[in-house]
C-alpha cells in the first residue's frame, strides 16, 4: 500500500480583478481573448490566458450581423453560461450590449446584475466615456466589477461613421484621456482601448493607475485582447490592421470538411475502424432486402446488414 498521503487536487481559482490589477503593477501583461462557448473557452482557459471576454462581438462572428447593435443581454448570458463552464481559471468578463446600461443607472445595474447572477460572469464591460462616469460609479457601489472601453467603441459605429481609428489629432487624444482618467475616477477597474495610435495608448497607460488592454492600440498597455476567430484566422468578412492570426484554423477546417464530403462521396467513410457489428445474428436471411449489389448473389440471402423488410 502506498504511504503518500492522500490530498485531494487543489481546486482552481479563478484569476480576480485584484489579479489584474497587480499583474500592471508588477509589469506582468495581461492577455484577454473573446470566447462564446464551452469549447474555444476550455482551449483558451487551457492556454492560459488571464481572462475571457464574452464579447458582443458575437452579433458579428457568431450571429453574422454587420454590426454588434441587435445583441441582447439574453443573448450575452447564453453564451456567458457555456464559457464559465468552460474556463475554470480566467476571469470572465461579460460585455454589456447596446442600450443596456446608456438610459440609466438602474437600468444598468438590473442588466449587469443579471450577467453575474445568470450568466456566471466575474465582471461586465461597457462601452464609452466621461458620460457614462456617474453610471459607472453606482454600479461599482452596488458590487459590480466594471471594466470600461474607450477609443473605438462599436456600438457608436453610426454615430463615428464606421469602424474608424479614434484620436488621431489632438483634441479627440484629450477627450479619449479625459474619458480614461473619468472612467478609473468612477471605479472601473481595467479598460479597454481600441482603435488609437500607439502614442495615446502610451500615455493614458501611464497616467492610469489601473490596467490598459489594448486592441488597435499598440504594444505599450498593459495587456492586449484579440477576437478568438480573428486570431484563428477563422472570420475574414473583417481583417482589420490589428489582426494577427497565429494560424489558419479556417482553412483548416475547410480543408478537413471537404475531405469528409469527398470519402462520403466515394463510400470510403466509414471504414471498419469507425463501424460497429451486432454481436448475433439480427434477422433470418429471407426478412432481409438484398442490398442491389447482392442482388444476383448466387444463394439469395443478402448481407446481414442489408434492410429489414
Ligand atoms: O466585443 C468585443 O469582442 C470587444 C473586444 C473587441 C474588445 O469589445
Amino acid at each position: 500500500m502506498s504511504t503518500e498521503p492522500k490530498t485531494a487536487p487543489k481546486p482552481q481559482r479563478r484569476i480576480t480583478t485584484t489579479q489584474l490589477a497587480a499583474m500592471k503593477t508588477a509589469g506582468e501583461r495581461i492577455t484577454m481573448v473573446t470566447a462564446y462557448d464551452v469549447l474555444f473557452a476550455r482551449l483558451a482557459d487551457r492556454a492560459g490566458v488571464d481572462a475571457i471576454l464574452v464579447g458582443d462581438s458575437l452579433g458579428m462572428v457568431v450571429q453574422g450581423d454587420e454590426n454588434t447593435l441587435g445583441v441582447t443581454v439574453d443573448d450575452i448570458i447564453y453564451h456567458t453560461r457555456a464559457v464559465v463552464r468552460g474556463a475554470p481559471r480566467a476571469h470572465v468578463v461579460a460585455d454589456m450590449p447596446f442600450m443596456s446600461y446608456q438610459a440609466d443607472a438602474i437600468e444598468a445595474i438590473k442588466n449587469a446584475g443579471r450577467l453575474l447572477k445568470e450568466g456566471g460572469a466575474q465582471s461586465v464591460k461597457l462601452e464609452g466615456g466621461e458620460e457614462l462616469a456617474p453610471i459607472v460609479e453606482k454600479m461599482v457601489r452596488a458590487g459590480i466589477p466594471v471594466m470600461g472601453h474607450v477609443g473605438l467603441t462599436p456600438q457608436s459605429v453610426h454615430a463615428l461613421g464606421g469602424f474608424k481609428v479614434q484620436g488621431q489629432d489632438a483634441t479627440n487624444a484629450t477627450r479619449i484621456l479625459r474619458d480614461a482618467k473619468a472612467l478609473e475616477a468612477a471605479g472601473c477597474f481595467s479598460i479597454v482601448l481600441e482603435g488609437i495610435p500607439v502614442e495615446l495608448a502610451r500615455v493614458i497607460t501611464r497616467a492610469l493607475t489601473i490596467p490598459t488592454i489594448g486592441i488597435g492600440a499598440g504594444v505599450d498597455c498593459d495587456g492586449q485582447v484579440l477576437v478568438i476567430y480573428d486570431l484563428l484566422g477563422m472570420y475574414d468578412e473583417r481583417v482589420p490592421k490589428f489582426v494577427k492570426q497565429y494560424a489558419q484554423v479556417g482553412e483548416a477546417i475547410t480543408t478537413a470538411v471537404a475531405d469528409f464530403k469527398q470519402e462520403v462521396q466515394a463510400g470510403t467513410f466509414p471504414t471498419e475502424a469507425h463501424s460497429y457489428h451486432a454481436k448475433e445474428q439480427l434477422f433470418r436471411p429471407r426478412e432481409i432486402v438484398p442490398a442491389p449489389q447482392e442482388i444476383d448473389d448466387e444463394d439469395g440471402i443478402g448481407g446481414l446488414y442489408g434492410v429489414p423488410v
